[in-house]
């Protein structure tokens, strides 16, 4: 499997580890930095080519970590065809694929140990989508093509 990886400054050493560790395994990691640690980059500029990249099906599943993992899903979320989530349990790690399709793991570097996060992201990467009727059926009420207007 063809995964990406995206980190800021705050998930930079978190991002680091993972790779090396899943390198190791079975997955063509495609890193789209920060390839050096800066205390002054900004998330969107990683994390936002790692989720065009996973909605094209450059790669198959991105992870995208910052500090606390919160802004890398908010900003993956802004593009179409990218489903990201932070996460920080094992039962969110795969039932956001089962049921969710979720194809993008957010994580904090601030928060999740490394062997924690590398049990999460392995849950991720080996769960599959359902493809229950329930479940598309949500999707697509929460997935429109084009984004939600506020009044
Ligand atoms: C960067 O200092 C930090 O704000 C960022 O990595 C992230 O935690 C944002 O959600």
């Amino acid at each position: 499997m063809k995964i990406g990886i995206a980190s800021d400054h705050g998930g930079f050493e978190l991002k680091q580890q993972l790779k090396q560790r899943f390198s190791k395994l079975d997955y063509t990691i495609v890193d789209f930095g920060n390839n050096t640690y800066d205390s002054e980059d900004d998330y969107p500029d990683f994390v936002i080519p790692l989720a065009k990249s996973v909605a094209n099906g450059d790669v198959e599943r991105g992870i995208a970590v910052c500090g606390s993992g919160v802004g890398a899903s908010i900003a993956a979320n802004k593009v179409t065809g990218a489903r990201a989530a932070l996460i920080t349990d094992h039962f969110a790690a795969h039932q956001g694929v089962e049921d969710d399709n979720m194809n993008i793991i957010c994580l904090g570097g601030r928060i999740t140990g490394v062997e924690t996060a590398f049990e999460l992201v392995q849950a991720f990467l080996n769960a599959r989508f359902s493809y229950g009727e329930r479940h598309v059926r949500r999707l697509e009420k929460a997935d429109p093509l084009g984004r939600i207007s506020p009044d």
